[in-house]
């Protein structure tokens, strides 16, 4: 396909990709599924609030649906709840004690447990009552530095029965990441553990925290999970362990009963990991939030009373916040939580757990699904996956490749995909299909959520028609919307409000289709410009991913005195294929066939691995150091700081031998 008529004269972003394949939801499926075409037919007011009053129980029923002052949208005014009741007690008390919250498997083979929603009731009970003992109440902040362990959760739950807001550090940041966080939110409690396994190798959670302890004046006490049971330093007076606080501390419920808060009294700060900037930290309030993630997990993931729903990610990102802990919890659903990577002992270890708990719903990224392509579907063919019944993706755009992979080699061919777009700002999915009605097309998020109004615009701020592209907005308020900055209220205003009137820009490209579906194109800062033709990573990426030995590609511009800005390509080939001048040909010449001579990459650095943020982002702006021969930005949020280095020498060389084109 070619370059759009018109592009290049002020067009935000040119778009070249098209994908005709279609999948319509099988009939049997379309019958059950909990979302019916009528789902869209609702006005947003009568939607929110019947699915305010069907999915939450309200000690006090709200008042008013919303009220809108730009930027700050309050939602279920004059309502009060309590977010651990609806997750926890109220399961227990309608006589679900017994049903399964989580299975949780442990990165050691065999270590196993199974945690019932009266077991978790009694552990939130027990160490709410024991912070209380510490002196946290409503309002305390409390940080959380953990594994994928179920306490974390529990942590969690603790902090929202007592109303005291809870700041999760992912269980893999350093020190300086911690302290500054826990300072900037003015933590009095960190919740921490003395190890986490990760690959077969500990990771010292409680050596780190003390490191940052030392610069975070602010923490009184700080409570230590023994999960490894290998000796940690400990502060006396400081430290305490978590069984010692919790074993004398009652797990009556009615001991310490679930805090009456107000729809908008804070549930907790998330600090984004951008690619780019400093992390944001991201408020999100009670109501609204719950609200938005029980009925987005509901009908998106469409949830049964039996399903064996696993959300492959890590609890410290929003992915887990809102679909490991407190959408599926408020929905009395069994979910897993898998403590380790994917390739512990072996490659197999995601299929191996879905094969035994007869996983129905997974939910992962598309570098997770790209990584399984890289390994083979060799691993995945080990393992009878018959149970999966839907497929879902999040973090990034998905390669149409990827998504077909997804769909054949995990899916079976016939589980539907739903590929659902939103950030941490946003709280819940904003686009995605609904199972049972959307026709999915590879690579497309399809169809904003009911009660969300997407659109996309061009440069001068009006909406695209069908075939444009441009910049994502949401144009009206919705239930689990960031409530801004913790006390940056001009940084908030700047980062979303600024570059649209009135509405809110989310930063990411994307193109509209003639059935409205939306694609996304990624982070507008990483679009390319070439020959004034501007020009999304994603799109480029996708056509090389669609060549049979392309297991993962990203792709970025470097200045060029003739076109302005060249494609540098950084290609990593299925089953650990080194490149070759050959490939490179090959694969210039794919992506030209397949999207436009204008999108042909100049040059093609073979990788073993892309530089990628701790939850499993693509990082171009370290591609663009090393394609534009800088010195590499701040590398503090790779996950794998080696890799970069490596790339760094490889584009070298290459750059070096001479730039073709
Ligand atoms: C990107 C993760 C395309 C996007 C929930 C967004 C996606 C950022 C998708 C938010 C998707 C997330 N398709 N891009 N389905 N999902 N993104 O805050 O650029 O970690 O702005 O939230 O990830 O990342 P965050």
């Amino acid at each position: 396909m070619s370059v759009q008529p018109g592009s290049g004269q002020g067009h935000a972003i040119d778009t070249l990709f098209s994908e005709e394949r279609r999948y319509a939801p099988p009939p049997d499926f379309a019958r059950q599924a909990n979302a019916q075409p009528d789902i869209y037919s609702k006005s947003f007011d009568e939607f929110w609030t019947d699915e305010a009053q069907q999915r939450v129980s309200w000690f006090e029923p709200f008042e008013k649906l919303y009220e809108w002052k730009l930027p700050y949208a309050k939602f279920f005014l004059g309502g009060k709840l309590n977010i651990c009741y609806n997750c926890v007690d109220r399961h227990v008390e309608a006589g679900a004690g017994n049903k399964v919250a989580y299975y949780w498997e442990g990165e050691p083979l065999g270590e196993r447990r199974v945690v019932t929603f009266e077991q978790l009731q009694k552990d939130v009970v027990k160490l709410a009552n024991g912070l209380k003992r510490l002196g946290v109440k409503k309002g305390t902040p409390v940080g959380v530095y953990m594994g994928m362990v179920p306490e974390l959760a529990v942590a969690m739950l603790a902090c929202a029965r007592l109303g005291a807001p809870h700041n999760v550090v992912f269980g893999g940041f350093s020190a300086d990441s911690l302290s500054g966080r826990l300072n900037d939110m003015e933590c009095e409690v960190l919740i921490t553990q003395d190890e986490s396994w990760r690959r077969g190798k500990t990771f010292p959670l409680k050596a780190v925290a003390n490191e940052a302890l030392a610069s975070a004046p602010s923490v009184k006490h700080c409570v230590v999970f023994g999960r490894t049971g290998n000796p940690v330093e400990m502060k006396a007076g400081r430290d305490v362990w978590w069984d010692e606080l919790v074993t004398p501390a009652s797990d009556d419920p009615a001991s310490c009963p679930c805090e009456p808060l107000d729809s908008e009294d804070l549930l907790y700060l998330l600090y984004s990991s951008g690619t780019t900037a400093k992390p944001k930290a991201i408020a999100h309030t009670t109501g609204g939030y719950l609200v938005g993630v029980a009925t987005t997990h509901h009908y998106i993931f469409d949830v049964k009373p039996d399903s064996i729903y696993w959300c492959a990610a890590d609890i410290g990102w929003v992915t887990g916040h809102s679909y490991i802990v407190y959408g599926p919890l408020c929905n009395q659903t069994t979910g897993v939580i898998y403590e380790g990577t994917p390739d512990y002992p072996d490659r197999d270890r995601w299929w191996d757990i879905i094969e035994r708990y007869k996983v129905d719903i997974l939910y992962t990224s598309p570098t997770a699904i790209r990584t399984h392509m890289k390994w083979g579907p060799e691993h995945a063919q080990k393992h009878d996956l018959s149970s999966l019944r839907l497929l879902g993706s999040v973090g990034e755009p998905i390669n149409p490749e990827a998504w077909i992979w997804y769909r054949e080699h995990i899916g079976g061919g016939k589980a539907p995909v739903v590929d659902t777009w939103w950030q941490t700002e946003t709280g819940a999915i904003m686009i995605s299909a609904l199972p049972g009605i959307t026709t999915t097309k590879p690579g497309s998020a399809t169809r904003p959520f009911p009660g969300v109004e997407a659109a996309v615009y061009n440069n001068a701020g009006e909406e695209v028609g069908p075939g444009g592209a441009g910049y994502l907005v949401l144009k009206k308020p919705w239930p689990s919307m960031l409530r801004g900055f913790y006390r940056d209220p001009e940084r908030y205003q700047q980062t979303y409000w600024s570059r649209f009137p009135g509405v809110y820009f989310a930063g990411d490209g994307a193109r509209v289709d003639e059935d409205g579906y939306f694609w996304l194109l990624g982070r507008v800062d990483d679009v390319i410009n070439v020959s004034a033709h501007r020009i999304s990573t994603i799109e480029i990426e996708s056509a090389l991913v669609d060549h049979p030995a392309v297991a993962e590609a990203a792709v970025c511009g470097r200045a060029d005195a003739t076109t302005g800005q060249a494609i540098v390509a950084f290609v990593t080939l299925k089953g650990g294929a080194e490149g070759s001048p050959e490939m490179m040909t090959t694969l210039r010449d794919h992506v030209a066939k397949k999207i436009g001579a204008i999108a042909r990459p100049a040059n093609i650095v073979f990788t073993p691995e892309l530089p990628k943020t701790r939850s499993g982002k693509i990082m171009r702006r370290l591609l663009r150091d090393v394609a534009e021969h800088r010195p590499l930005g701040d590398t503090t949020t790779l996950a794998d700081a080696g890799v970069v280095d490596e790339i760094a020498s490889r584009g070298r060389e290459l750059l070096a031998k001479g730039e073709e084109e």
